[in-house]
């Protein structure tokens, strides 16, 4: 879909369709406003009948307005002027692209951007609304044989101000979101494909797809044989029982001067989690498919940041194997050498991902990074902690949480610091090796991040648990694409 920015009267844009905010029952915003003068007080006399459902993102279509150019008027719910914020704008933005859609309308006008929401800035305006816009819209059906399109796709969208001029930071801020797009829509369908297509080998094929033709980019795959020399005894021990071979993938982008420390992404690539030989329950196994979501989620931002032309220096590392049972798969009690010297005693084999996290963190290191951030759905124990609504955050470095509790905040893609305290390492003792790869009953995504953070003492560091926030279950079931927005938007502050 194509977005643009203008400014203008409302009633003589002439695409298809204006969208315009409406608050509570009947308070119309300045762009409904403008309507409802042009029209002769029919936009006020509809709305007075209580046709609109006042939920936010509840529209109301109105067709052929005299004094208006436009074939169509959509009056779209914001809810209550005093409880308007974030959440609700995007409701509105999302609800109204939805039904702008499925009613047919092809080229559309959003007033949405030119209401008033907290403190919030044109950019931040403009790329919340791209992202909000793309990701309603969103579907995944190329796996189906005969996709269910629609019949006349929203193939324009264009954000209009009533200011006098559109500022430049609003321009910036579509770019921005366009960008952002693109990622998430890039990280939905890789954590949508099943894992019989998105392989390792498949993620590794995705990440030289995202270099071709890009100059600023470089992609290189380490195969097993390399992870052998490297000594990486833990990220091989789960892929062990599969078939398919494990995949070391790093994307390189230089955006920045040669010289400054890069920001490097780490993230977890199963591309199947059955649980090895510590099999998992049958119930829901299939959502174990999205197992790669936090390789996604890099995938999706390195691809956002080239989009973008970031000016900075960015690594995305993806850890990819498939944990399957089988002859020669892991068995509890099994002890790995990892490339950092240390020893793993494997007492569960499904706790699969920080084994090929903590070779993927070590290797990190020979970017001497500015901050690494790991970004895995690592624990069950996350979800019961959280719920779906934040993604877990530990780390061992304030100033870094800070930033991303920041930018999670300003993304609307949020996190919640959890501790990392010293007390909880004991958990990972073990009676014949270095460390055990389980914990107690208890905080299991506390001690998985202990397990993490022996192998990030050399940094700055940060993970991220995204077992609760990186898919959908149920009726809705489905990859979100998150967090790319919320590393977009540290990336984007970042850079400055
Ligand atoms: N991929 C899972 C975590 C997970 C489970 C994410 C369910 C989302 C939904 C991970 O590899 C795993 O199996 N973790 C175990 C760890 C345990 C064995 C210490 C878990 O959470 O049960
Ligand atoms: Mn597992
Ligand atoms: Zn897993």
């Amino acid at each position: 879909m194509d977005f643009d920015l203008k400014r203008g009267k409302p009633s003589t844009q002439d695409g298809e369709c204006v969208a315009v905010g409406v608050f509570g029952k009947d308070e119309l915003c300045a762009a409904a406003q403008d309507l409802d003068k042009a029209s002769g007080g029919t936009v006020g006399a509809i709305l007075e009948r209580g046709d609109l459902n006042p939920e936010p993102g509840q529209t109301l279509t109105l067709y052929n307005l005299s004094g208006v150019d436009a074939e169509r008027v959509m009056l779209v719910s914001c809810g209550p002027e005093e409880k308007f914020n974030d959440t609700t704008w995007r409701k509105a933005v999302a609800g109204s692209a939805g039904a702008l859609q499925a009613g047919g309308t092809t080229r559309a006008v959003s007033y949405l951007p030119d209401l008033t929401v907290g403190d919030r800035d044109p950019a931040w305006k403009l790329r919340q609304a791209v992202v909000a816009t793309s990701d309603a819209l969103y579907r995944f059906d190329r796996m189906k044989g005969e996709p269910n399109l629609p019949e006349n796709p929203l193939e324009q969208m264009t954000f209009a101000l009533t200011s006098a001029r559109v500022p430049a930071s609003a321009e910036r801020g579509l770019r921005e979101g366009q960008a952002i797009a693109t990622g998430m829509e890039l990280a939905r369908d890789l954590g949508n494909l099943p894992g019989n297509v998105c392989t390792p080998e498949f993620l590794a094929s995705q990440a030289r797809k995202i270099k071709k033709g890009k100059a600023k980019l470089r992609a290189s795959v380490l195969d097993e044989p390399e992870m052998e020399k490297l000594g990486m005894g833990a990220l091989l021990s789960v892929s062990r029982g599969s078939k398919l071979p494990a995949r070391l993938i790093a994307l390189e982008y230089q955006g920045g001067d040669k010289k400054d420390a890069p920001v490097v992404l780490v993230g977890k690539g199963i591309t199947f989690d059955t649980g090895g030989i510590s099999l998992k329950p049958g119930a829901a196994m299939d959502e174990m498919k999205f197992d790669m979501c936090g390789a996604a989620s890099v995938l999706g931002t390195m691809k956002a940041c080239e989009q973008l032309g970031l000016p900075l220096n960015v690594v995305g590392i993806v850890t990819s194997a498939e944990n399957m049972p089988g002859g020669n798969a892991s068995k509890p009690g099994d002890i790995v050498t990892t490339m950092s010297g240390k020893t793993v005693e494997i007492l569960n084999t499904d706790a699969e991902g920080r084994l090929v996290l903590c070779d993927a963190l070590t290797w990190a290191g020979r970017y001497d990074p500015a901050v690494v951030i790991d970004i895995a759905t690592l624990t069950g124990a996350c979800i019961v902690a959280l719920g779906h609504h934040p993604s877990g955050l530990l780390g061992n470095d304030d100033e870094l949480a800070g930033d991303l509790i920041r930018s999670g905040e300003r993304s609307g893609d949020r996190v919640w610091r959890l501790p990392l305290w010293d007390d909880y390492q004991d958990e990972l003792k073990s009676n014949f090796a270095d460390m055990a790869n389980i914990g107690g009953r208890f905080a299991g995504t506390v001690t998985a991040a202990c397990f993490l953070s022996r192998f990030t003492e050399d940094y700055t560091w940060a993970h991220l648990d995204i077992a609760g926030t990186a898919w959908n279950t149920g009726k809705e079931k489905g990859a979100t694409g998150r967090p790319v927005p919320l590393l977009m938007q540290y990336l984007i502050d970042r850079a400055g």
